[in-house]
């Protein structure tokens, strides 16, 4: 079977097709024959290696997540997991970018009947980074809640949640034509940070005192007017660097807002979260995708022999979807 695997770190061109030996499941464990999977940013920065699970050479695989049809079902699973061969499922482990996976049974998810493969194969790292973000900083109906790099397709889903749940969304887009889908999805304000000065924008939005929560993945002087945004007791998760940059913290506020400013990292919520929660979270994101609370976009596919392209493509300013590979 094919495989997509690197042997240094590096851009799109490290990425190369490898004929391997077909994987056997042990006990607990299925044999997924993978259908789609999506080209996260984790992806691309694991590739460079500077994400936080470095590869392991040689032939690291690559992928995140995907989904599949079950194969072959391993030894000691009981019939009351309701597995079976044909099931369509989404799931999570390393090495999604191959036409066959080996996944724990703990780390798959049925996906619901009427979303695609392509869908269903986003099914775990940006929508349980929604949910799980959102419950972290517990806000209550007209809160104000920050997003930087809010047309990311993670933030649209945080949009159309926040707004389900009367939370007040302000966005940041760099692209005045992202503005208007992002104000249709349910942002009450969106600030395109090439024109208009973030802090000043979030102080006249929130009448000086603030917002009470920021998802942070930008960084750099975007990054420092979101921290100089945040309100009185407000909470800062920070999940990603899109910038490259580290962002500067304001003394004053923080001394006088008492902020907490903390990061995030779904992998770790992953290995430390108690079983009842990840259930929790899995129900919801279930529900979510399958009533189409949140859309799960796919901008372009790309065959398996192609991921060196799709990740090239996928790293293009203004795209409104994902690119996801299709492995067989
Ligand atoms: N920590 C975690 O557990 C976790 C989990 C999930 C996702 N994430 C992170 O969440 C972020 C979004 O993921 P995604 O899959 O939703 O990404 P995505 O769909 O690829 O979207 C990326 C967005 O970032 C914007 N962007 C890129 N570079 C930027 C910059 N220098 N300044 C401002 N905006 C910039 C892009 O804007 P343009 O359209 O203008 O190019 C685009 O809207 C990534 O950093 C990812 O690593 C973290």
């Amino acid at each position: 079977m094919k495989q997509i695997v690197f042997n240094k770190p590096g851009d799109s061109d490290v990425l190369t097709v490898k004929e391997v030996p077909m994987p056997e499941p042990k006990a607990g464990e299925v044999r997924v024959k993978v259908k789609a999977a999506p080209v996260n940013p984790s992806d691309v920065v694991f590739i460079q290696g500077v994400y936080g699970i470095p590869p392991q050479f040689p032939d690291s695989p690559v992928g995140f997540e995907g989904s599949g049809e079950i194969d072959v079902i391993g030894t000691g699973i009981g019939p009351d997991l309701k597995i079976a061969q044909g099931q369509r499922v989404a799931f999570a482990t390393l090495g999604t970018w191959s036409e066959y996976v080996i996944v724990p049974v703990t780390s798959l998810l049925p996906i619901p009947d009427n979303l695609s493969f392509e869908e269903g194969s986003q099914f775990f790292v940006n929508p349980f980074t929604a949910v799980t973000m959102l419950d972290e900083v517990n806000l209550q109906k007209g809160d104000w809640l920050l997003l930087t790099a809010a047309f990311s397709s993670l933030n649209k889903m945080v949009i159309q949640l926040a707004k389900k749940a009367g939370i007040r969304v302000i966005g940041t887009v760099r692209r005045a034509e992202q503005v208007q889908t992002l104000i249709d999805l349910g942002a009450e304000a969106v600030v395109n940070t090439e024109e208009d000065s973030l802090a000043d924008r979030v102080k006249s939005l929130t009448e000086g005192k603030g917002v009470q929560a920021c998802f942070e993945s930008v960084g750099g002087d975007i990054g420092t007017q979101a921290i100089a945004s945040l309100g009185k007791d407000a909470t800062m998760l920070i999940y990603g660097l899109m910038s490259g940059e580290e962002a500067k913290i304001s003394y004053g506020p923080t001394i006088f807002r008492t902020p907490t400013i903390k990061g995030f990292w779904l992998s770790r919520w992953m290995e430390e979260s108690s079983v009842v929660d990840k259930a929790k979270a899995a129900k919801q994101v279930y529900s979510m995708t399958k009533q189409r609370d949140i859309i799960l976009e796919v901008e372009k596919t790309f065959p398996l022999a192609q991921a060196a392209e799709a990740v090239t493509y996928s790293t293009q300013s203004g795209r409104s979807g994902k690119v996801v590979i299709q492995c067989n």
